[in-house]
């Protein structure tokens, strides 16, 4: 889950991390108010999940309330990256001296942590590692060991750092290795860390990622979701324990396993180029215990999705066998009734295919068509998306 900047200051402040004062504002009249508490120069910041937000023009320095406002009202009408801003941070103006670059981040290739540090910071840091990598350092953080004041140290002196600023930064880097930790961050993001005019280091902007697996750790994470963005079929799943992902195409897809739904995604993927090049709606894996309910649920949020055209039902019966499974089918096309309007190609293998096959026969539901193999399946399906 990534976080608003806002929400990073929250938390960067949370552990002592030095920022300045930032308040949030939906309107203009509420970013004038917080202009005017904080007083004096402010920046009016535009709250999207996206790098580029100055280039963008969401991030604007102003001197009174009146001129926050205008800004904020110029910002809330932005959308950057295709993301729209609906919220705006006043926050309290920095006399900038110098600008840096740092972050800790999960390097899941090297199965440990990676710390990138650059002196030259602000610019987009994509920019400066394709142009002059060598003013990026990249240092491996052992996740054991962690960052303390000495690896924070060696991290800025790579980074570039002149000595009389290594001994001021470091500090200000072992605070921000302990958000991450902390709060099972994947990355904790700076850019920029800068040198102020009297000599402070501040964190002046702040991306940060967590780990959602680690959610069961944090129970005040939950509040730091964004419910508006959240795709509305993708907040029902979850509302019902359900792995869904929404995705673009117009087969719906439902299957027990994640290794089982994600090959089912590639088969008609694959199938939809001889049928109008119609993709996959959706990745759902009911897992293990599909009873009707989860059945029901599941067939629920996919035919929810107005680009769905037909659904296909790929289920391997292992310890839940293929006759629960077609009762499941059977009971939650009643559940559902007339909400159900849309084609089901359902295949069944595994542990009791032919007592399956036997219950979906029997009932006989003009809405599904039985396949054989996991082919055809995905071929009717996509034949059926395309009709
Ligand atoms: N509180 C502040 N006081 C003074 N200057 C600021 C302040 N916040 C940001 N700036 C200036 O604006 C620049 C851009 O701000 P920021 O890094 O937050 O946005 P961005 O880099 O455009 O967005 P993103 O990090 O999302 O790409 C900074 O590099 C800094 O020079
Ligand atoms: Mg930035």
């Amino acid at each position: 889950m990534d976080l608003f900047e806002y929400q990073a200051r929250d938390l960067f402040e949370s552990y002592g991390v030095p920022v300045l004062a930032g308040i949030v504002a939906d309107t203009p009249a509420e970013a004038k108010a917080a202009a005017e508490k904080i007083g004096g120069t402010v920046v009016v910041k535009a709250q999207v999940k996206a790098g580029g937000r100055g280039k963008a023009g969401g991030v604007k320095v102003v001197h009174n309330g009146d001129d926050a406002a205008t800004a904020a009202e110029a910002i809330l009408k932005l959308t950057i990256k295709g993301l729209p801003v609906n919220r705006v941070m006043i926050a309290q103006g920095a006399k900038i001296a110098q600008e840096f670059y740092f972050s800790v981040l999960l390097d899941r290739a090297n199965r440990s942590y990676l710390s990138l540090c650059s002196v030259e910071g602000g610019m987009e840091i994509e920019e400066l590692a394709v142009e002059r990598p060598e003013a990026l350092a990249k240092i491996e953080v052992d996740p054991i060991a962690g960052v303390d004041l000495a690896k924070a140290t060696a991290i800025a002196k790579a980074g570039g750092f002149p000595d009389e600023l290594v001994d001021k930064v470091a500090p200000v880097l072992v605070k921000l290795y302990e958000v991450y930790k902390g709060e099972d961050a994947t990355l904790v993001e700076v850019n920029p860390l800068v040198l102020t005019e009297d000599g402070q280091i501040l964190a002046l902007d702040g991306k940060v990622t967590l780990d959602e697996n680690a959610g069961f750790r944090h129970p005040n994470h939950e509040a730091l979701e964004d419910k508006a963005a959240a795709d509305p079929l993708e907040a029902k799943a979850k509302a019902n324990d359900l792995n869904y992902v929404k995705l673009d195409g117009e087969v719906g897809i439902i299957g027990n396993g994640a290794g089982l739904v994600m090959s089912t995604l590639d088969v008609v993927s694959y199938a939809g180029e001889r049928h109008g090049g119609v993709k996959p709606a959706n990745f759902l894996d009911i897992g293990g215990g599909a009873s009707a309910t989860v059945m029901a649920n599941g067939l629920d949020v996919i035919l929810g999705d107005p680009q769905v055209k037909s659904v296909f039902v790929n289920v391997f019966g292992g310890i839940t066998a293929c006759d629960a499974v077609a009762n499941g089918i059977v009971q939650a096309l009643e559940i559902l009734g007339d909400s159900a309007t849309k084609p089901l190609v359902v295949r069944l293998d595994g542990n009791k295919v032919e007592e399956g096959r036997a219950i979906l026969r029997a009932a006989n539901n003009p809405l599904v068509t039985l396949a054989d193999t996991m082919d055809e399946g995905a071929d009717k399906a996509a034949e059926l998306a395309n009709a």
